[in-house]
């Protein structure tokens, strides 16, 4: 029998609690198959190990993360430990360290979820969102002028390689082809950032000629984020920059349910390094504890996981039980107008699996 290695790093608030509920789902799916099974390491990295040893995760991390089959990741970050520490020294040290250069998230409105955007059914938002996921905006350069004084002034810097552009923008149409997919959207701002997205730009439609079978189409990230809200239907898969990608996908949340429903995978595709499955949204300090986290999210991220190790039915069977749940309406966590708790919820679907 298969057996799969996976890290878990349940991590900070929410985490742990809707972890445990992907865990539960896992070994639920593992059960009802039989040809494989899954053994978990979990690492108990995050703010509260920050606080117990000064670091976020051990120095050896990566090459402790190294020989897992994948990696399984709740949420980082917690109001104990400043964010932009706390986050660059775990979450982004994985996804950069282990050069996951594709964040790719699925903006699926389910069958029974709430969307604010009046008129739209699951047939009208149905897109991947491909998000640069190693440098760009995100690459932490900069520098700190006249400290304290007068006029002080910081420098951000982002960084595009032509290999970054390429590679994730040649990933898009690739994906677009194996979806059967018939646009690729870029999102930039070309028309304000005059080095990094104009060189995007220029990049983009050099790789859009090598898939004449695949529509190239573009949009600056204000109007796209418009669109996004009031015409969905028109982005089948958009490729964008780390920071946009981070910014459109809470809002590609928004329009299909919420945080409590949006996942995604961190992507090394030649798969010389392992693969991270999250749920997108973060550890929620403001519900932490309560044990009330819509873990449909995580549990979407451990399906996502599932197909990556060769199990696309079970991906499949999994976002199915979520529309059953949805529609249902018996058994939903707050943030979706029920009472029942986070555990009620993974309960539920492995219940649902087992129909
Ligand atoms: P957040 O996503 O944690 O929360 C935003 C809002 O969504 C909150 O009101 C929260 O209660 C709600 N929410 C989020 N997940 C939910 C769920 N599963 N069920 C029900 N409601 C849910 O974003 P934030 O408050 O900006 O960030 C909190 C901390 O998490 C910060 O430290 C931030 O840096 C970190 N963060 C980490 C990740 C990650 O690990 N990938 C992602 C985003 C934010
Ligand atoms: C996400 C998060 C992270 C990001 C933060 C916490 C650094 O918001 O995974 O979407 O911006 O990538
Ligand atoms: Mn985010």
């Amino acid at each position: 029998m298969k057996q799969y290695q996976i890290a878990l790093i349940p991590g900070d608030g929410i985490g742990p609690e809707v972890v445990a509920e992907g865990v539960k789902v896992l070994r639920k799916v593992a059960a009802l198959d039989g040809s494989f099974d899954f053994s978990f390491t979990s690492f108990p990295w995050g703010c509260e190990y920050y606080l117990q040893t000064g670091k976020m995760m051990d120095e050896d991390g990566l090459e402790k993360l190294q020989k897992f089959d994948a990696i399984y990741l709740g949420a980082v970050g917690y109001p104990t430990v400043p964010d932009h520490l706390s986050l660059r020294e775990l979450l982004l040290k994985i996804r950069v360290g282990f050069d996951e250069y594709v964040n790719l998230r699925p903006v699926k409105l389910l069958r029974g979820a709430p969307c604010p955007s009046q008129g739209k059914e699951p047939k009208d938002i149905d897109f991947i969102v491909i998000r640069e996921n190693s440098e760009g905006e995100y690459v932490g350069l900069g520098e700190w002028h006249n400290k304290d004084q007068k006029d002080e002034y910081v420098l951000q810097t982002g960084k595009f390689s032509r290999k970054g552009c390429e590679r994730v923008i040649r990933y898009a149409f690739e994906l677009a082809r194996k979806e059967g997919k018939h646009r690729v959207t870029s999102i930039t701002k070309g028309n304000a950032l005059n080095y990094s997205m104009v060189f995007w730009d220029q990049i983009f439609h050099q790789i859009a000629k090598e898939y004449p079978d695949i529509e190239a189409n573009q949009y600056m990230v204000d109007a796209a984020s418009m669109l996004f809200v009031l015409h969905p239907e028109r982005f089948e898969i958009v490729v964008t920059s780390n920071l946009f990608g981070d910014i459109l996908t809470d809002l590609g949340a928004a329009i299909t349910g919420g945080m409590g429903l949006a996942a995604g995978d961190n992507l090394n595709p030649e798969r010389r390094y392992p693969s991270m499955f999250e749920s997108i949204h973060g550890s929620a300090p403001d519900i932490a504890g309560k044990g009330i986290a819509n873990p449909i999210a995580q549990i979407w991220a451990a399906a996502s996981m599932l197909k990556h190790l060769g199990h696309p039915e079970w991906y499949e069977k999994i976002i199915s039980s979520f529309e059953t749940l949805l529609c249902e309406k018996k058994i939903l966590t707050p943030d979706l107008g029920g009472n029942s708790k986070t555990s009620d919820v993974g309960d539920e679907i492995c219940r649902i699996l087992e129909r």
